[in-house]
């Protein structure tokens, strides 16, 4: 399974990266704006650190402007993968875009029938959100073990990448499933790292070494 992290944040990303956990990066407009910085400046540098595909994502609305816009995003680094949200012109251009050798990531995929119809379309990748679904009362992870059962009965090549992850359980659970890819938040990867037994392991045995070093 791979682990992309779910960010736009310099130090985030060069900590993750550090850990030698993840193999990609994913933004979006409202984690880009956070950073208050030039988009594509910053882009680049994410491309800089991370070695894997980073997802950099499309606004604009209509299948031409978003076939521009993904060459314009395309040209900043070989490993730029272009996010485009699941629309009838979304899926114009991930067909168009296909063909041009682009990579694609369809983005707001919240039912298995969207995530059916990008693979058709010739999406790279297709990104679920979990987390907004079971913020509605449905269970995010249902939508992911359909895909799954989908993309293995027809060998699809588009991966799954499980995103808005909220907790160490999402990311448990797509494993389970055996989706391809999970994009993760920084403070989940910390919580994925954290276990209150490894702490008082650890202050045990260096209480035990105390004691033995005096003797
Ligand atoms: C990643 O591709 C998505 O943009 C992200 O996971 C959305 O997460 P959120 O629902 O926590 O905003």
């Amino acid at each position: 399974m791979k682990f992309f992290i779910d960010t736009a944040n310099i130090e985030e990303i060069k900590k993750a990266w550090e850990l030698g956990v993840i193999d990609g990066v994913t933004t979006n407009p409202s984690l880009i704006s956070k950073e208050k910085r030039e988009p594509i400046g910053l882009l680049k540098e994410i491309c800089s650190i991370v070695d894997g595909p980073i997802s950099a994502e499309a606004v604009s609305l209509k299948a031409d402007e978003i076939v521009k816009e993904a060459e314009k995003l395309a040209n900043i680094h070989e490993n730029i993968v272009v996010k485009i949200p699941m629309t009838e012109d979304g899926l114009r251009a991930v067909k168009r875009l296909s063909a041009e050798g682009i990579k694609t990531n369809v983005t707001l995929i919240f039912s298995a029938s969207q995530a059916l119809i990008a693979a058709k379309a010739g999406a790279t990748y297709v990104s679920p959100f979990v987390g907004r679904l079971d913020d509605i009362s449905h269970v995010g992870m249902n939508i992911i073990a359909d895909i799954q059962d989908i993309y293995e009965n027809y060998f699809f090549d588009t991966e799954i990448i499980v995103a808005s992850i909220r907790n160490p359980l999402h990311v448990v659970e797509a494993a389970k499933i055996g989706a391809d890819i999970a994009t993760i938040p920084y403070s989940v990867i910390s919580q994925l790292i954290k276990h209150p037994l490894t702490n008082i392991g650890i202050e045990r045995f260096l209480k035990d070494w105390e004691d033995v070093k005096g003797k």
